[in-house]
């Protein structure tokens, strides 16, 4: 059983990659034991919710709202899918979780600390991530990925909205250096998968050596 997750702002390619180790995983082991998800998203209600917070037109909405709403969805995507697929020992590959809400929520919005980790609490019922893949890239960088498809509210959220969001990306990154592993997303794909699958490797290693 392992849980892994990909983190990092729009457009710096998570979603690449995390399908790329979700193809990887699938050649490796049984079918039936690998889990993908993204969140917000996955049940119908974790989509519903994502469908309200990211249109553009709830220019209203607070940022507390907006954390309350993403730790709804989560809750909901923990408690049926994440938490019974971890239990059956299945390895869960996650585009985004708890950290993009302390980046985004926290460090982008400026609320505390202290709320994010209080909602990510109860939203996840202290589930985490046993690896997380943090890719970091210039903000310009993730522009131009972005620059061909229609922005949602999030992404329409402003250049320092963004800077601030890498930042503490970077921020807790180097604080939690065992589990958040920061990666050059502007390498090519193929380099960075690569990167990626050693490390899981190497988690899968030093897991089996603590049973
Ligand atoms: P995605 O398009 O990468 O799936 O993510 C949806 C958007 O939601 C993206 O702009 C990041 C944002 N987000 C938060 O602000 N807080 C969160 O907790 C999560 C999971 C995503």
């Amino acid at each position: 059983m392992m849980f892994i997750t990909f983190e990092g702002i729009d457009g710096c390619g998570k979603s690449t990659q995390a399908k790329l180790l979700e193809e990887r995983l699938r050649a490796a082991f049984p079918a039936n034991t690998i889990v993908f998800v993204r969140d917000p998203g996955n049940t119908g209600i974790s989509e519903s919710i994502r469908a309200l917070i990211l249109d553009n037109k709830h220019t209203a909405m607070t940022a507390r709202t907006e954390l309350l709403l993403y730790s709804a969805a989560r809750a909901q995507l923990v408690d049926t899918v994440i938490a019974p697929a971890l239990q059956s020992g299945a390895i869960v590959v996650s585009d985004r979780f708890t950290d993009s809400t302390v980046a985004y929520q926290s460090f982008g919005r400026g609320l505390p600390l202290e709320d994010i980790r209080r909602a990510n609490a109860v939203a996840t019922g202290g589930i985490m991530p046993h690896l997380t893949f943090f890719l970091d890239v210039p903000l310009a960088h993730a522009k131009e990925r972005c620059a061909s498809k229609n922005a949602d509210r999030l992404e329409n959220a402003g250049d320092e909205f963004f800077e601030r969001v890498i930042a503490g990306y970077q921020q807790f990154a180097a604080q939690e250096v065992e589990r958040v592993k920061r990666l050059d997303a502007t390498l090519a794909v193929e380099v960075l998968h690569e990167q990626i699958w050693s490390l899981v490797s190497s988690a899968f290693v030093v897991m089996l050596g603590q049973r």
